[in-house]
């Protein structure tokens, strides 16, 4: 099939590239001059495992290609996808200018039946308001052309995305078009090879699906992070108490991780979009305004646990960080709990010395260059002469060190492990003091809090 994408970003290009690995041609239009010059010279911009090969040779094969001319996109496709930004404006609600922009643009060049199908995450409604963009431009260039609208949101995850779009759990397409449906259907069978994974409905109940799995997420793991704080002051260990409720089908062990808050350019974006959706309709969400609330306290816990270890008295200290991405397998800064860290030891005076597999341009891109901040290329460079090891993002090659080299590489051997990734009792063993979050036992000697 003929598709065009609008927005080479995060969930644009991988649908792309994975859509043309299916065999369609696929043109995907961005605004960024810059970015489509790049793209054609197999240059991704992102950090994405696979990603970059599957653009390069479905690029050389002539199925995936990049342009900034919207026209000729357009005129080109039988679907043309919508992947544009939604940031959160002022007040948290996502801002839908890039999405009615690129709705306009369609209604200014399609000239037979298209469908254009929204993957940006919008909030409920939106498939009627580009409905009417595309409508109202339709109607004042004088023409009648058939067009559907259906919402097809994504669930990339970082990190995983390449796989996630090639083997989808289910495809939500939300239409009232059977036409629509059937254009959709004939593009992803490629995807449905063992079993239907296409759930259709409606658009506004699609628009609410990409929300409420994304907010189910982040209350799973804000509540793992509240049972983890109270486990910290009644002494339980909470790592033994996600595998005991793990083990429980109807709660999984996915998902209920705690750490040091979840990050990303979904979770907290999502949760408070969906929030002011609420509220804008008179429903005060409760539940998910303390899902956030639980996630920005648990945001400056590491700071919190620093702060009490060191009396306060972080001037001057070196602090080593392991892990600046939000998440491991990406070079994603966005909400990335490292950022809150690093902007609280800053304040206190203290200096940071930090280790990141991918992340460390993005972290120079954000920050520049700055006194306080250093950026090493390996992870025992950031210990030398630190007062303390921090662990943020949990990268495989943190997952087991070698304690002896840790110990003797700091000033005052203390880990404050953000992830949970160490036994307390091996690093107490080591030498080293050690917090996790949530895992009294190990504080048995600290004060707790
Ligand atoms: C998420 C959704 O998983 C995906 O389906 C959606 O399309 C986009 O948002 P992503 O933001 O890439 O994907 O990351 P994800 O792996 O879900 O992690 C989000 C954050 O939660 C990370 O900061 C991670 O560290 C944190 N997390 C995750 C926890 O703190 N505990 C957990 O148990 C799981």
């Amino acid at each position: 099939m003929k598709v065009t994408i609008f927005g080479t970003g995060y969930v644009g290009l991988v649908t792309g590239a994975c859509l043309a690995e299916m065999g369609n041609h696929v043109v995907c239009v961005d605004v960024d001059a810059g970015k489509v010059e790049r793209l054609k010279h197999g240059d991704v911009p992102i950090y994405e495992p696979g990603l970059e090969p599957m653009v390069i040779r479905n690029h050389a094969d002539g199925r995936l290609d990049f342009t900034t001319d919207a026209a000729p996109a357009i005129a080109h496709a039988d679907i043309v996808f919508i992947a544009v930004g939604t940031p959160p404006d002022e007040d948290g609600s996502a801002d839908l200018q890039y999405v009615l922009a690129v709705a306009k643009t369609i209604g200014d060049h399609i000239d037979r039946y298209t469908v254009v199908a929204n993957k940006s995450t919008v909030p409920v409604g939106t498939a009627d308001r580009v409905r009417a963009a595309v409508a109202a431009r339709l109607e004042e260039r004088g023409v009648d052309v058939p067009f559907d609208v259906v919402s097809n949101p994504e669930f990339l995850k970082e990190g995983d995305a390449v796989e996630d779009c090639l083997r989808p759990d289910r495809i939500i397409v939300g239409a009232s078009s059977q036409k629509a449906i059937r254009v959709l259907r004939k593009l992803y069978a490629a995807f449905n090879r063992n079993h239907d994974r296409m759930v259709v409905m409606d658009e506004r109940s699609a628009e609410l699906t990409k929300y409420a799995a994304n907010a189910m997420l982040a209350t799973k793991i804000s509540f793992m992070n509240e049972i983890a704080n109270i486990a910290e002051h009644v002494g339980a260990d909470v790592e033994l108490v996600r595998q005991g409720i793990g083990a429980d089908p109807r709660i999984g062990y996915h998902f209920i991780y705690p750490g040091a808050g979840y990050g990303g350019s979904c979770f907290p974006k999502d949760v408070q979009a969906l929030a002011r959706t609420a509220h804008s309709v008179g429903y005060q969400a409760r539940l998910l305004d303390a899902v956030e609330a639980v996630n920005d306290a648990q945001k400056s816990r590491l700071f919190t646990l620093l702060s009490k270890h060191f009396d306060g008295k972080l001037k001057d200290r070196t602090i080593a960080v392991w892990g600046l991405a939000f998440k491991p397998n990406t070079d994603d800064m966005r909400e990335a709990s490292s950022r809150r860290l690093m902007e609280q030891l800053w304040e206190a005076g203290a200096r940071v010395r930090a280790f990141d597999p991918e992340a460390a341009e993005e972290t120079r891109r954000i920050y520049g260059d700055r006194d306080d901040l250093t950026l090493v290329e390996r992870p025992y460079a950031a210990l030398e002469g630190a007062d303390a090891l921090v662990i943020v993002t949990e990268w495989k090659a943190f997952r087991s060190p070698d304690f002896g080299r840790v110990k003797s590489l700091l000033v005052s051997p203390v880990i404050f492990d953000g992830r949970n990734l160490y036994d307390p009792v091996v690093v107490e063993e080591a030498g080293i003091a050690y917090y996790g979050i949530g895992r009294g036992r190990s504080l048995a000697g600290h004060d707790r809090g």
